[in-house]
């Protein structure tokens, strides 16, 4: 199980089922088409992290916050499908330790891209994304009840390829071309 202390008695860690409901109410305050306890429960076993603090009055922790994330395409691609933060707790950083805990999972697992679609009205979070270095790489229209909206689709690179393969001494290419060259003849 991950844990990661952060400021203020906080405490980042994976979800478990027990946690579902009190994620579930969070959801349902922060979207207009909450998902449903099956979607949760289903997602378990990818990256979802939980943000709990100290209730120092009950001794106990209370979660305030999640973020549900994919690894898709070999594990190379990540996509942040869900973050919240309970109403009560936003614009504390809760988002933004919640995002750098899934970096620093993705630094570890290599995971070379991290993608995510976003409401464009919606610009707490678009900013939130923008902090970390994610670009608007597309964007779409879609229908959502009756309504236009427009969604960015966002992409932050984390690892290119491409530059560690230029990165190489020279010897090396040498080989690779030479070797292509075999093969297309
Ligand atoms: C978007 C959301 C997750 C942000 O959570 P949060 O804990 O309040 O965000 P943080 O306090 O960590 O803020 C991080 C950055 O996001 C941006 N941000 C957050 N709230 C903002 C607001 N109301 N207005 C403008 N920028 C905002 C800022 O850039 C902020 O950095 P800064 O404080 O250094 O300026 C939260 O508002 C939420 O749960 N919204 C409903 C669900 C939702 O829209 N999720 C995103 C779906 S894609």
């Amino acid at each position: 199980m991950n844990v990661m202390a952060t400021e203020h008695s906080m405490v980042i860690r994976s979800a478990t089922e027990k946690d579902l409901n009190r994620v579930l109410e969070i959801d349902r305050l922060s979207f207009p088409a909450p998902w449903t306890h099956l979607c949760f429960k289903l997602i378990l076993k990818d990256i979802f992290f939980v943000i709990e603090q100290k209730v120092f009055v009950i001794e106990q922790k209370e979660i305030i916050g999640f973020i549900v994330v994919c690894l898709c395409n070999l594990r190379l691609r990540a996509e942040i499908l869900r973050i919240a933060v309970h109403p009560d707790h936003r614009g504390k950083g809760i988002a933004k330790a919640l995002i750098e805990t899934s970096l620093q999972t993705f630094s570890k697992e290599n995971v070379e891209s991290v993608e995510l679609e976003v409401n464009a009205a919606n610009r707490s979070a678009v900013k939130l994304y923008e902090k970390f270095g994610f670009k608007i790489k597309r964007i779409a229209t879609f229908m959502v009840d009756q309504d236009f909206h427009i969604f960015y689709l966002m992409k932050l690179k984390l690892y290119d390829p491409e530059k560690v393969k230029y990165q190489l001494p020279k010897e090396y290419y040498h080989v690779v071309d030479y070797y292509d060259l075999q093969i297309t003849a």
